[in-house]
This record gives C-alpha cells, structure tokens and sequence, in this order.
C-alpha cells in the first residue's frame, strides 16, 4: 500500500516535529496534523511555533500550506487518511490505580475512540507516543469492530528524538523501529511505514520486530539512558566526599568501548517530560507482572535523580552559611536541557522550589525557557523576578545557580556580573559548565558537582 494522506493526532513536541520532517521527505505525501489545543494549532500556522527546536522554523516554513497543515480535526480528514499517526501525551496518572507510578492512558484511548467511526478500511494506526508495553493490544480491541468485521492494523513506532537535537535526530535517526503483528496483514502495514521512512532513511537503520519488543524497547532505551546518568551522579557524590574528580572519572570509564562516552556527564540530575515518567511507569509495569526486584531497580534510578537534586540544593543552603533567607540568587537557565524552551521536569522546578521554601528571593533568565518557568512556577509563593538579561539578573545577588548548560552562560562578561554582586560572590555550577578557574581567578568561590570547589576561604 503506498501512503498518501497522514493524519498525525497529538501537535506536541514529536507530533508537530516529526510531521514536519514526513512532510519535507515527502513532498507527495499530504500530512494533517490535528490536536485537540486550538492555540497549539494557532501557533503552528503563526510565525512563532510552540516548541523551540534549533532547524524547526527551516523546515516548517518550507512544507506549511504545501503539503503540511495543522487543523481542527474533522471527520473528512480522518476519513480521508491511509496512515494516523497518534502522538498524543502519556504523562504519569495523577489518580487511582497506579497514581504516580502507571501511564495515564486516556488521551490514547480518547484518540483511538474518536477516530474509529470515520477510518477508513486498512488505515493503518502508528502509536508514536511511548506507552506501556501491550498497549496496541488494548487499541486493537478498541478499534476491532465486531459487527463491520473491519480491523485496522497497528503499528508501533516508538520516537527516540531528544528535545534540543529533534531535527538532527529525525533526520539522522540511529534507528527507526517498527513493530508489527506477525500476519500478513501486520507485515503489510509496515512494510508501508517503512517506505515512509526509507524516503530519507537508509533501509540498513530500519528495524522490525513484533509490537510488544517495539513498546518496550522505547522504556528500556529510556531508562538505559537515564540509568547511566543516575549511576555517574551516585558516583560524583562520592567525588564530592573523597576529591576525585568526577569528569576525570567519566572521561577515564568512557574511553572503554563497551561503556561508551555518552551519558555520563554528571550534574544536578536528569529532567525533561519522558525520563521520570518512562521509569515510573516501566518500573510499575514490573510490580504489576509481580516482579518487585525488578521495580525497586529501576525505580532507584529515579530515587538517585531525586537525591541529587536535593543534594545539590542543599549544597547551596550549606555554603550560604545555613541560610539564604532573603538573598538574592540568579538562577542561570531553567530549561531541561540547552536548545529547546521545555521546561517539563526540568531540576530546575525543585531547587527553586525549594530555594523559595527557604525564602531565598529568586531572579531567574533563561534564553528560551522564561515563559514557561514562569508557567512551571506558578501558585508557588515567595519572591521570584523573571529576567531576560542576565546580568541583570546577577546584579546584587549573593549568589549564582547554574542550572542549563546555555553556551550563552560561557560567554557572559564575568567580570562586570562579580563587580555588581553582593560578596562572597559564589557560583554553583549544576552542570561542571564553567571555567571554573577563571571564575575562581575574578573572585568568585566556585562549587561543583563532584569536582573539588574552588574557595577563597
Ligand atoms: P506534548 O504534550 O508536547 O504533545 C501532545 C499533544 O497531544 C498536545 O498538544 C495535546 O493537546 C494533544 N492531544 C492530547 N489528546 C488529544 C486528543 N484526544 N486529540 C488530539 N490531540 C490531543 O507531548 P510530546 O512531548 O509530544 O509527547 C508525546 C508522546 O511522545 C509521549 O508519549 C511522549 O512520551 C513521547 N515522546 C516524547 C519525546 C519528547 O522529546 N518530548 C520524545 C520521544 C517520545
Ligand atoms: C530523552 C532521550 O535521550 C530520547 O532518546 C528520548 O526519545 C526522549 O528522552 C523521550 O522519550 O522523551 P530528552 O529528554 O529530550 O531525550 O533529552 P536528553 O538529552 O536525553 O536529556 C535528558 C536529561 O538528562 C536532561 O536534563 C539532561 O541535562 C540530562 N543529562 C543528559 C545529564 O544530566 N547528563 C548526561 O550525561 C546527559
């Protein structure tokens, strides 16, 4: 079957991104992306699209009103559609069963129901979003209708994009992996995304395998990633203890191919809407096939991550003398990550948090991310400036808390940001991102993750 019309449900940050990448491949393929957000879909046909992606803006411009398009969903367009893509949020479930632990499934399923009496026959479904193993099953049943005899086949398809690199990662995938229902009809379908994605992908990094290997594929290669960087940060509390330096640590373990250099730069600790909530919910899958070990060892990835941010935090209050009670502390980026303006689970939600708990009085910049740490912060009280310039934002504070690896960090004049801070001026450096020495050298007492500080004292 060749694929003309995508439907993709869900304009998020791999919705939205992906499409756009399927649509510039593409050009005879005719993509609608829909979402139940008429903003989100507002800001995708304006010049200012709702996720920040370094290359985003290139390839959107190119294919919006060409052969891409985001809509309110009408039941002609689902109709119309040889291939729905579903890529709507999975988040943690705040409620019942499974609270806090379990994926929170009612979007997909929502999804599935309201496409299911205008599909026409062999649509073919993708579940895009991560999901917990065996869900396709449960789709297939939702989609299954006895009474029309008609059955769709669904495919997994599981999106391994990390936010900052989205462009470079859909365009360049490691892999693209497609899981199917061993029939005719299964192999048939992804026979047919395959073709989607040889249109740019080298057939070599496509990888088959059935639909239950595919969705859980995507928590393992999650908590994979996430586990290593749990392991290194329990490693740089060590450092912090003993003086070894954990970048030398990283550095020396790297270097052996079987560990690989990747993953292993230690900080305040992972954040972003997928790590946390990908353990969770592997580790709750586990519980509930009655595999408590297996649970509690993920899970304690996840713990690691939360220690260290409390770790870090603390580290801060110890070396303000026990207090920071109406200090004034810059806090340098509150994005997740550099390059993306996602602030999702972003570490830097729980030490401001708790920063304000102890009424320290925060002027936060970011270069992308000030809108939505205003929205993550939201209904917390205390006193909290958000400040484009960051030397604005340094001025008259006791302190610096780095949080986001910005390139623009490196570049600042550090000079004049220490002339106008209050003294000890001090630096905490979340992500060992900073000259540490030249700080050092222009006054500042410079403190690390699992690196030996750098006082005056
Ligand atoms: P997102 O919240 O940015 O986007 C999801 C979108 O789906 C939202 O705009 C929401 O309004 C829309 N939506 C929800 N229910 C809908 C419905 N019934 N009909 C139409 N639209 C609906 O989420 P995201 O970051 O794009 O993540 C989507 C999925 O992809 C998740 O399962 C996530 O785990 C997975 N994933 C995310 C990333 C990432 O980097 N963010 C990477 C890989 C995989
Ligand atoms: C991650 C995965 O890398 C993607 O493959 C996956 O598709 C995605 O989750 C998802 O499923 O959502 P993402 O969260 O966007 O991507 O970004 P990462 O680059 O993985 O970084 C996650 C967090 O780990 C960030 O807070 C980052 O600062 C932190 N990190 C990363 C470290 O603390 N140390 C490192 O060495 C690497």
């Amino acid at each position: 079957m060749s694929i003309r019309k995508i439907l993709c449900i869900g304009a998020g940050h791999v919705g939205g991104p992906t499409m756009a990448v399927i649509a510039d491949m593409c050009p005879e393929i005719n993509v609608v992306v829909v979402d139940i957000n008429p903003d989100r879909l507002t800001q995708w046909n304006s010049g200012t699209l709702p996720v920040y992606e370094p290359g985003l803006d290139e390839v959107v411009s190119r294919c919006l009103g060409r052969n891409l398009f985001f809509e309110p969903a009408r039941p002609e367009v689902i109709a119309d559609a040889d291939m729905v893509f579903v890529s709507v949020n999975t988040p943690t479930k705040e409620y019942g069963e499974g609270a806090g632990m379990a994926a929170d499934l009612q979007y997909w399923e929502k999804s599935a129901r309201f496409i299911k009496p205008h599909l026409k026959d062999g649509a073919i479904i993708v579940e895009k979003s991560t999901v917990p193993v065996r869900t396709a099953e449960a789709i297939s049943r939702i989609l299954h209708d006895n009474r029309q005899g008609r059955r769709f086949p669904v495919l997994s398809n599981p999106e391994f994009l990390a936010e900052g690199a989205a462009i470079r990662d859909l365009m360049e995938p490691d892999r693209v992996l497609i899981g199917c229902e061993e029939t005719e009809a299964g192999r048939a379908a992804a026979e047919a995304l395959a073709a989607v994605y040889r249109h740019w992908v080298p057939p070599e990094r496509i990888v088959l395998s059935s639909v239950w290997s595919s969705e859980l594929a995507k928590l393992t290669a999650n908590a994979f990633l996430a586990q290593r960087i749990s392991s290194i940060n329990a490693i740089s509390a060590l450092c912090d203890a003993t003086y070894a330096d954990v970048t030398e640590i990283s550095r020396a373990i790297g270097t052996d191919h079987r560990i690989g250099s990747h993953f292993l730069e230690a900080g305040v600790g992972f954040g972003g809407s997928c790590f946390r909530k990908d353990i969770l919910n592997l580790s709750y899958i586990c519980q509930q096939q009655g595999l408590p070990e297996v649970a509690a060892y993920w899970k304690s990835v996840v713990e690691m991550n939360d220690h260290q941010i409390t770790r870090f935090t603390r580290n801060i209050i110890a070396h303000q003398f026990d207090t920071v009670a109406g200090k004034k502390l810059a806090v340098f980026g509150f994005a997740f990550k550099p390059g993306t303006n996602d602030t999702r689970d972003s570490p830097a939600i729980y030490v401001c948090k708790k920063l304000l708990e102890e009424r320290a009085h925060l002027a936060i910049t970011d270069p992308r991310a000030l809108e939505n740490a205003a929205e993550s912060l939201r209904g917390l009280g205390g006193e909290i400036a958000i400040e484009p310039d960051p030397y604005r934002a340094a001025e008259g504070a006791h302190a610096i808390v780095l949080l986001t690896h910005w390139q623009e960090f490196r570049e600042l004049d550090y000079q004049r940001i220490y002339e106008r801070m209050e003294r000890p001026a001090s630096f905490f450096d979340g992500r060992n991102w900073i000259d540490a020495k030249l700080l050092y050298e222009l006054g500042f007492n410079v403190y690390r993750v699992g690196r030996a500080p750098l006082v005056h004292y």
